[in-house]
């Protein structure tokens, strides 16, 4: 006994180590059958049937995707859907995405088995055998319209973030781990969303949903067609769906189909170790394989073992394999530059960069990228809201594009509406995108990045039949098919100017781009001392004046050239169209006479023949500062803008650029701090100037905006403000310093709706501080919401309110957001409401304003429309700080759907007057005009080139 006493460490009793010797046995005996039973494995000569196998299934992992050998000569889809009719479209123009995005095809075109069967001229007799063999043909007269392949979106969350916007369909994410390769977004897909009508609304036939930014390898995307199938199911929805989502035991003599994976660069160094970490795992399962396929091909069988596999890490070494369309979500040149040496380091290729800001700035190293150049998804224009967006640019299209990188435009739908992504490929094209490539960035080029070229893209199995050229703005479709199945039931088709059948002339940006690449994209954006005129500018070719009515309430317009000459001009440059349909080509110069000449800010004389302001006999030898050709372009009232934070942030993300957000008395958890004094907050006192989006929006013509403090409920008081201005203190960079008081009613707050109201009512009860103006009419009151019976409750709070209040006044409120206004815009009316529409085309956020009028081509009428039916005062603001420049591109598609209704005076009104009136300025503005060069506001052939400010008394040659 005491000799097996070592220790008091070791002190077992007898019965102690007679199980430890008892187990240790057992597990020796335990691990020797295992290991027998292994080598029998290892060493077992597979059967004639396993070898065949084995070697099938080396072949299949080795095999680069792609579409089966036989694919070319299909006569029908594997998407088809029994039943569905042939179509026969006449007479259209179609764009095929072929030759480079050069070719149009006038002619007819045939849709049968889900695929495109002939195009041009189709001979009788094939229609008579298709008839013969018993295929239904619906004929559609097409009229000479435009007709491209179905819009495909290289980067979505449709189906995935839910719309409108629930917690229980929302699945985009992880929150388990950084890295999770092994996740699929087709488990988490919605087969019910409303954003599947609206896109397609928008031309958009297929899209690659994407999983989310929170993981730095977020999983497998699904490539998808938005259509609803009759099976109802997710899979359904896939377009070749990878034979791996069937599990490992699938048919190996199967062409292997492309699968697609998302990866984000975040936390910079922690992400680039998670990759070389996860890839290295991936990288010795590759290897391992490689070695098993290498033994088995060599017709070594034995000891050959079992084929080393990992289902986590799977669809990884797919990637490595090149089997994977990887698609990055990188800004930054040091994120660029990281994934370039993280591909090259493994040996894998990339498929497309996304959101890609600072691409354009470092082209040469895309071009390092393994296995070759990445196709760059961008925004067209929705930059600066991160630090890594900062430096994007509206040009980084033409110049990718001059550097030979395809360039692809997205949705990320919906940070972008993917409805509106023809909208981005307009201005893409707009900024200087050559139009056979912007036209191809949402088509051909992102079908190619997905490895789906061979049906989507290009006129072969989706197509649109447009109202107008794709590139026009509001372009909207006639009819759109999926797979051969019409989509649009009743489709309303707006009436576009003959103008818009072709693409607009863009503005040389030749400069600007210059300019962007040289100062790394951030040109200085601040008019210069000398391009400020104070003496006398002349204005020539102008083709229109519009201006304030005499007591500043409306606008008229003040002078035309006489249709007669202007249509010649534009006739004349419609023929030039023709014969460079998609060629460079000089913009050629529109003689249309009209002269204006402006003097410390004024306009003195205008006129619409030549030789009557400028070179006038009666003023021989006047002296100008400058005279501006404005190529038929046309000086109106400079927009006011609402409905952004412009003013207030630089970089929205960003907190240290921002004012930021406002105590809540509803709902901070620590209440209001009392140093505040129940003193209203106004958003005059965090103004900033200077900023990228503001001074882009004073270029842009935008010369005056109105922002009220970020907040919840209770957000405080508005300010207006001159977006040219230096800073605060210069002489009119304040328009007026408390605009309206501004609260927000939402269900989304957490305090209830009715706590909401029944505050508002005590607020409004008790008229203290500017509660008393706003009962006394003299301050507006802006209410934020999207819902229609929260809408209803503030109608009814006002007719209380002003049934009781001895004053006899009316209290001056408008509703801002407004998605659901249109469904009381009567009662909006009566009630004397004001209504500030944005955005301009709906979309369904939030579950409280998912009752949208789409507007054509999915309802005749839309919200702003209607409202103005009823008689509303209705404005227009834009959601976003980088829209704000562009607040006549979203006018114009305000008017374009209108079918009329809206005509160029209202839609002025839209974003001066009708604002200044709901906002009580008086001629807010202070009179600003702007002088458009190369067209109307609103053109796409148009380009702000100078504000003039009577109250400044200059012009700013911008
Ligand atoms: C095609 O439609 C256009 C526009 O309606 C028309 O001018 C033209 O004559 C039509 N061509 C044919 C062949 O029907
Ligand atoms: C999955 O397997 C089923 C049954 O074997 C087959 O019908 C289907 O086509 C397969 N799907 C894929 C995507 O491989
Ligand atoms: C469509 O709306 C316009 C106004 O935008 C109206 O003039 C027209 O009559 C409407 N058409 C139909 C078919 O309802």
């Amino acid at each position: 006994m005491k000799g097996l006493t070592l220790g008091p460490a070791r002190a077992f009793s007898s019965n102690q180590s007679f199980v430890i010797w008892l187990c240790s046995v057992f597990f020796v005996g335990a691990s020797l059958f295992l290991w027998i039973a292994q080598y029998e494995v290892n060493s077992k000569i597979p059967s004639k049937e396993e070898q065949a196998a084995i070697l099938e299934r080396c072949k299949y992992t080795r095999a680069i995707p792609g579409p089966p050998p036989d694919f070319s000569q299909r006569k029908k889809s594997d998407r088809f859907d029994r039943g569905t009719k042939a179509t026969l479209i006449r007479n259209a123009t179609i764009w095929t995405g072929l030759r480079g995005g050069t070719e149009v095809v006038k002619g007819d075109l045939l849709l049968d088995g889900g695929i495109v069967k002939a195009l041009g001229y189709i001979p009788n007799t094939v229609i008579e055998e298709l008839r013969e063999v018993g295929v239904g043909i619906d004929e559609v007269e097409g009229g000479g319209a435009w007709v491209t392949p179905g819009i495909v979106d290289l980067h979505s969350h449709i189906g995935g973030e839910a719309s409108p916007e629930l917690s229980g369909a929302n699945d985009i994410n992880s929150r388990k781990s950084p890295i999770v390769p092994w996740l699929r977004i087709i488990d988490g897909l919605n087969t019910h969303d409303d954003s599947y009508e609206l896109a397609i609304s928008g031309g958009v036939t297929s899209a690659q949903v994407l999983p989310g930014s929170a993981n730095s390898i977020g999983g497998l995307g699904a490539f998808i067609k938005l259509r609803d199938t009759p099976e109802r199911t997710t899979i359904s929805k896939i377009i070749e769906p990878p034979y791996e989502l069937n599990g490992t035991h699938f048919d190996h003599s199967l062409t292997p189909r492309w699968r697609h994976m998302k990866v984000y660069s975040q936390t910079r160094m922690d992400s680039a170790w998670g990759f070389r970490e996860a890839y290295d795992t991936a990288r010795k399962i590759k290897e391992d394989q490689d070695a098993y396929c290498d033994a088995a091909e060599a017709g070594v069988w034995k000891a050959l073992g079992v084929w080393p596999e990992s289902l986590q890490w799977e669809s990884l070494v797919d990637v490595l394999r090149g089997k994977v369309k990887v698609s990055v979500h990188c800004y930054e040149a040091v994120d660029l530059d990281m994934i370039v040496r993280l591909t090259n380091e493994f040996q894998f290729p990339v498929a497309s960069f996304h959101h890609a800001g600072e691409t354009y700035l470092v082209p040469d190293r895309l071009k390092e990228t393994w296995g070759g150049t990445p196709a760059i998804a961008l925004f067209a224009t929705n930059f600066r809201k991160k630090r890594e967006a900062y430096r994007g640019s509206e040009f980084a299209p033409r110049i990718l594009a001059q550097h030979e990188i395809p360039v692809v435009m997205k949705s990320d739908h919906n940070v972008i509406n993917s409805r509106l992504l023809q909208n981005e490929a307009a201005l893409a094209h707009y900024y200087g995108l050559h139009p056979s490539l912007a036209l191809l960035s949402v088509t051909g080029t992102p079908a190619d990045a997905a490895g789906l070229g061979h049906r989507i893209g290009r006129i072969s199995e989706d197509i649109v039949i447009w109202d107008s050229h794709p590139l026009s703005l509001g372009a909207t479709p006639q009819q759109v098919y999926i797979d051969g199945i019409p989509q649009l039931k009743n489709p309303s088709v707006s009436t576009k100017p003959d103008t818009f059948q072709s693409y607009p002339r863009p503005p040389n940006f030749d400069k600007e781009a210059r300019e962007t690449v040289e100062w790394e994209g951030l040109p200085p954006l601040k008019p210069s001392l000398n391009s400020r005129k104070g003496g006398r500018v002349g204005f020539l070719n102008v083709r229109s004046v519009w201006g304030r009515n005499g007591d500043g309430s409306g606008v008229v317009e003040m002078m035309s050239v006489p249709m007669t000459s202007a249509a010649a001009a534009e006739e004349e440059e419609e023929e030039e169209g023709e014969r460079d349909a998609y060629g460079k080509g000089e913009k050629k110069k529109v003689a249309m006479g009209g002269e204006v000449v402006v003097e410390s800010g004024r306009i003195i004389c205008f006129a619409p023949w030549t030789g009557s302001c400028i070179d006038s006999p009666s003023t021989p030898g006047l002296s100008f500062d400058e005279i501006v050709d404005l190529e038929g372009g046309s000086i109106s009232p400079a927009f006011v803008s609402f409905g952004s934070t412009l003013g207030l942030n630089e970089i929205l993300l960003e907190r240290v650029t921002n004012d930021g957000s406002v105590y809540d008395p509803l709902m901070s958890p620590g209440g209001v701090p009392e140093v505040l004094g129940g003193r209203m907050v106004r958003a005059l006192d965090g103004l900033q100037f200077g900023g990228r989006n503001t001074l882009l929006a004073y270029r842009g013509g935008v010369t005056t905006a109105i922002s009220s403090p970020s907040g919840s409920f209770l957000r405080g008081v508005s300010v207006a403000f001159n977006t040219g201005a230096d800073h605060a203190l210069e002489g009119g960079a304040i328009v007026k310093e408390g605009v309206a008081v501004h609260v927000g009613l939402s269900m989304r707050y957490s305090a209830s709706v009715s706590s909401q109201i029944g505050a508002l009512k005590q607020l409004l009860e008790e008229g203290k501080g500017e509660w008393k103006d706003v009962i006394e009419g003299d301050m507006p009151l802006i209410v934020h919401t999207d819902n229609a019976d929260i809408m209803a409750s503030v109608i009814r709070l006002k007719s209380s309110i002003e049934r009781v209040s001895a004053t006899g006044k009316s209290m001056r409120i408008s509703f801002a957001g407004a998605a659901e206004a249109h469904l009381i815009a009567k009662e909006i009316g009566e009630a004397g409401v004001g209504v500030i529409v944005y955005p301009v085309t709906p979309f369904p956020y939030q579950w409280e304003g998912r009752r949208i009028l789409p507007g054509p081509p999915l309802t005749n009428l839309t919200a702003i429309v209607k409202l103005l039916m009823e008689g509303v005062v209705v404005g227009v603001g834009v959601m976003d700080d980088y829209l704000a420049r562009h607040t006549g591109f979203e006018l114009t598609r305000a008017v374009l759907e209108s079918n009329g209704y809206i005509d160029k005076k209202t839609a002025i009104e839209l974003v001066t007057t009708n604002l200044e009136k709901l906002f009580g300025l008086e001629s807010g503005s202070g009179g600003d005009m702007v002088a458009y060069k190369g067209g109307e506001f609103g053109d796409l052939s148009a380009v702000a080139v100078g504000i003039i400010s009577e109250k400044g008394g200059f012009v700013d040659l911008v």
